[in-house]
């Protein structure tokens, strides 16, 4: 017989790539995914994407009108692609803060931004895009690049982004999307569940992140839901970019 106080009870459930998980362990499934690649993580990027990654954030680093004296923030920032390229940008008025969730993808990032030399204008802090530690209206731009798809609630961390925008500050969510063509769908499905596995095995010893990735991509919203939902969250201007046929999309809205 069924438990009537089963299912009201229940803790809700997201997905964690194509497995359904109660919420409450979706951050420590994702944690361990970017512990396990972190060391690798940036040769897997130009591996992965045969380096168009740099095209990609190249083209949200112009979108994102970023100049100097700016205060921006670099959320899921990871190993600190575009935290580079902005910290040359805002110059030593300006501020950027690369935060992750991750301790080590942020130690990664940290290292190589030290070791590179821009890291005068940079802070490093862990927080959870879900639950911005700063304060309201305090940022001229926000970014997260491939770090939505990882975050249980997306409309919440779209409204903790918001919240710390100023008005007139804009939002860029540099993410995996759908393709806009179906041969382009069937040949990206080829390569993200056989090579993609592969290469993760061979390189990071972990085709299971790998095999995380691709699902991950394919749960994530497609690029006119994610416009709806940054809009319902109160972003005026939504629009997106479609790059290399879709895979990837670049949204960009702006506080009122
Ligand atoms: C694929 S990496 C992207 C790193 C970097 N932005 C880039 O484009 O190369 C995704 C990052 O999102 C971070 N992340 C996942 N969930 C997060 C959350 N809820 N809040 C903040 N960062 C998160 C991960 O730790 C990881 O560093």
């Amino acid at each position: 017989m069924n438990d009537p106080r089963k299912g009201s009870d229940a803790e809700p459930t997201t997905h964690f790539g194509y497995q359904s998980v109660p919420e409450s362990q979706k951050a420590d499934k994702v944690a361990e995914v970017f512990h396990s690649v972190a060391a690798k993580y940036d040769l897997m990027n130009d591996l992965m994407s045969a380096g168009v990654h740099r095209l990609w954030k190249r083209f949200t680093i112009e979108l994102s009108g970023v100049r100097t004296g700016n205060r921006v923030l670099d959320i899921a920032g990871g190993t600190g692609d575009l935290t580079r390229q902005f910290s040359r940008l805002v110059g030593p008025t300006g501020e950027v803060v690369l935060a992750d969730i991750n301790a080590s993808m942020l130690k990664v990032g940290r290292d190589k931004l030290l070791d590179s030399g821009v890291a005068n204008n940079v802070q490093f802090v862990q927080a959870d895009a879900e639950k911005l530690p700063f304060p309201d209206n305090h940022f001229d731009c926000v970014t997260i690049a491939f770090g939505l798809r990882n975050v249980t609630h997306k409309d919440q961390a779209i409204r903790s982004m918001l919240r710390v925008l100023k008005p007139g500050g804009r939002l860029l969510i540099l993410e995996f999307s759908k393709p806009t063509s179906n041969l382009l769908s069937k040949a990206y499905d080829a390569y993200s569940f056989s090579l993609l596995p592969l290469m993760g095995k061979l390189i990071t010893n972990d085709s299971e992140s790998y095999r995380y990735l691709a699902e991950s991509i394919r749960m994530h919203p497609d690029q006119e839901t994610l416009k709806a939902m940054m809009v319902e969250a109160g972003f005026e201007r939504a629009t997106y970019h479609n790059m290399t046929g879709g895979i990837v999309a670049l949204h960009r809205g702006i506080k009122p």
